[in-house]
């Protein structure tokens, strides 16, 4: 009997160091050369050190043609969880070294059964992906296992925070998961999206592209919007999933972890008076207000590179995560046009999902004019940030800086949508159109029979600017609950959250809303 025992220990070490070995050595040194991690590395690195508790090792494939005699141990993919400064997280970490990381039926359970157990206990699920897509091999089983995932991942929205990090080249299945999670990580060079590779490519249109022209992190992070992160390496890729979970609560039903930066919440920043120019036609950069008012001065912007006319990220006041959203003057002039009007959105359903008060900085002349935004869809675009802030039940929390003009000041987290706290800078200009505009439209007739049409424009314009372009009339109809000085604003912001906290949001009764996607 123990000669039995014995040898199961033995047997157990041998199938445990068969599956430390992956794809084998061979492939394990490929994957240096490539500048890439190995499935086990990255997640020591991701994870607090010696965190790590893997289950299904031992887990084997189902097989198939020309797979047959290469059963991996753990089937191409290590599951388990650990902790990240310690708070539990469920993580996959596909292995590129077993058949490319592609994925078949046992891969699949193996993910799903920690998606399950996350969604369980409540905990956000990392999932690092490098990955061929589904499994050749396995034929319909793997398509069958993608949807399994797919399944989990749409339930689990909006519950737990799933993240995606993209570690290598992804196709198929292996892209359609993570763009179902809530935020997307990649690797600059290493890694690759596409629904269709450039084979498919060359075969169906003819057309020659490299896999970075097609789908790398630079078009990812900064043109189609797909990838909320890129990062140069895995190294500081993994450290910047550990922020970002930092910053967040483990699922829907918890807040977030409140973290004292010891920065002190009444501090004031005299320079604030002055950040806004004293001509309306001239920028500044909102990052300067940014990082003057959160605590430590700490920021992590989501989308950075993306539609960089509106800033979104998550930063702290008082010790609360909050998440901002930002016009930025330094950018188009910081007008809403489609993909400022879906980054925003999409980042504000995820604080209002996820508990995470929201605070707005609003510095915008309009929507983006013009035919080609109003073909790309800039009324249903618009709509989704319209309708994400307004079915926002988390605090709410507003600070007209400068401009806010006609829809987009309505868009913006106005009053008139329900937001808790509005305030406005002595600097703001609230109105339905700016001086010219309106001139030009509620005078026209008399600016063109005047002798001279430009000094008269010029005077309806400054008579114009005096009576509407202020704070004061929306304060005075107590649309603005508050103007205030700009050096304040850190404190007015806290103090305005601390008495939010214990908001209760409702919403009516139904299965739910029908979001202009
Ligand atoms: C089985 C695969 C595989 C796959 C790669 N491999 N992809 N095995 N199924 N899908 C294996 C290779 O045979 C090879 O095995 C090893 O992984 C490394 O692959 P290479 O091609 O040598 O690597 P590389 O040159 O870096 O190219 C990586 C790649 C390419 C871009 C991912 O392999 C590729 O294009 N693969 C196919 C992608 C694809 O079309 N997948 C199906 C998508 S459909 P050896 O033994 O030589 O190491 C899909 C449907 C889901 O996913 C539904 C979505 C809605």
């Amino acid at each position: 009997m123990v000669e039995i025992m014995h040898s199961n220990i033995l047997e157990l070490a041998k199938m445990r160091d068969h599956a430390y070995q992956g794809g084998g050595l061979d492939r394990i040194e490929a994957q240096h050369q490539r500048g890439k991690l190995t499935a086990r590395e990255r997640i020591d690195l991701l994870l607090d050190e010696g965190s790590f508790e893997e289950i299904d090792i031992l887990k084997a494939g189902r097989g198939g043609l020309g797979s047959q005699g290469t059963s991996y141990p753990g089937d191409g993919v290590i599951t388990g969880h650990g902790k990240i400064n310690g708070r539990e997280v469920f993580v996959f970490s596909q292995d590129f070294t077993v058949m490319g990381g592609s994925l078949g039926e046992g891969h699949s359970q193996k993910i799903c059964k920690v998606m399950d157990l996350a969604s369980r206990v409540g905990s956000p699920v990392i999932g690092l992906n490098d990955s061929g897509g589904a499994r050749i091999q396995e034929g319909v089983d793997a398509l069958a296992a993608y949807g399994e995932i797919f399944h989990r991942n749409v339930n689990a929205s909006g519950v737990i925070p799933q993240i995606s990090c993209m570690m290598g080249p992804c196709a198929g299945g292996a892209v359609y998961s993570p763009s179902i999670t809530d935020f997307i990580f990649m690797v600059e060079s290493t890694s690759n999206m596409f629904v269709t590779g450039p084979n498919v490519v060359k075969t169906v249109i003819h057309k020659d592209i490299s896999a970075e022209e097609l789908g790398g992190a630079s078009v990812h992070s900064a043109t189609s919007g797909v990838a909320h992160f890129a990062y140069p390496n895995d190294v500081l890729c993994l450290r910047g999933i550990r922020q970002l979970i930092n910053y967040l609560p483990s699922n829907n039903k918890q807040k977030a972890p409140f973290l004292d930066l010891n920065d002190p919440p009444e501090r004031t920043d005299p320079t604030l008076d002055y950040l806004v120019p004293p001509n309306p036609n001239q920028s500044y950069d909102m990052n300067v207000l940014i990082y003057s008012i959160l605590d430590g001065a700490e920021f992590l912007e989501v989308h950075s590179r993306f539609a960089r006319n509106i800033i979104c990220g998550f930063g702290r006041l008082g010790g609360q995560t909050i998440g901002l959203v930002a016009n930025q003057p330094a950018v188009l002039a910081g007008v809403l046009d489609n993909n400022a009007s879906f980054k925003a959105a999409r980042f504000v359903r995820f604080c209002d999902a996820f508990n995470i008060p929201l605070v707005s900085l609003v510095d915008v002349p309009g929507f983006m004019p013009g035919p080609e935004q109003e073909h790309g869809g800039i009324i249903r675009h618009g709509a989704k940030l319209l309708y994400a802030f307004t079915e926002a039940t988390v605090p709410r929390i507003t600070v007209i800086v400068r401009k806010a003009y006609g829809g987009a000041y309505l868009v913006m987290n106005s009053k008139h949508i329900h937001c808790d706290i509005n305030y406005a800078w002595p600097t703001a200009e609230i109105a339905v159109l700016g001086p010219r505009g309106a001139s030009e439209i509620i005078y026209r007739k008399e600016i063109d029979s005047a002798a001279d049409p430009e000094a008269l424009l010029n005077e309806k314009m400054e008579q114009y600017r005096k009576y509407y372009v202020n704070p004061f009339l929306a304060a005075k109809r107590g649309y603005i609950d508050d103007v205030i000085f700009p050096s304040q604003t850190r404190h007015r912001l806290i103090r305005s959250l601390q008495f939010l906290e214990s908001k209760i949001g409702s919403r009516p009764d139904r299965k739910h809303g029908n979001i202009p996607l």
